[in-house]
């Protein structure tokens, strides 16, 4: 699995202001580069609590903060960086092959995740051994 935290990209989305307010739209294989099949949020997240920690084998996810900020750690095995999301008309693409961690989630955050493929516990890596394993194939 060859993929590369350099893969992972800030994509900028539409917003349409007006005096009433914004409103940002993301639709499946037109400003996101998969058909959409799942979305689910994270929110009430307790000061300091972390989430993540996992890589995925198939799974791709654009990730955005709906509200408030926190900061995603990218890891491909040879390189890591750090990303925050604080602004919910850019969203973060996350391919294959890549270990994340949120964290540092600003108070009443909500992050946002747009995902290819329904919830498949067998796509996930949850061990971090496991993940360097899996990228030397
Ligand atoms: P998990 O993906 O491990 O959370 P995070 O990466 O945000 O820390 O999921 C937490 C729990 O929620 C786990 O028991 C599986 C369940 N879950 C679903 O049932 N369906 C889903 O689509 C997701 C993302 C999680």
């Amino acid at each position: 699995m060859k993929s590369s935290i350099y893969d992972c990209v800030i994509l900028p989305l539409n917003k349409v202001h007006n005096r009433a307010g914004n409103i940002t739209v993301v639709e499946g294989g037109k400003n996101v580069p998969f058909d959409v099949k799942r979305i689910y949020y994270l929110y009430d997240i307790p000061g300091g609590e972390d989430r993540g920690a996992h890589g995925h084998k198939e799974l791709r996810q654009l990730i955005l903060a709906a509200g408030g900020s926190f900061n995603v750690m990218l890891d491909d095995g040879l390189n890591k960086k750090i990303v925050t999301l604080n602004r919910p008309d850019y969203g973060l693409l996350i391919v294959p092959g890549i270990w994340r961690e949120l964290m540092e989630f600003s108070s009443g955050a909500i992050c946002l995740v747009l995902a290819s493929e329904i919830y498949i516990e067998d796509d996930y890596i949850r061990s971090y051994d496991e993940f360097i394993n899996y990228k030397k194939k």
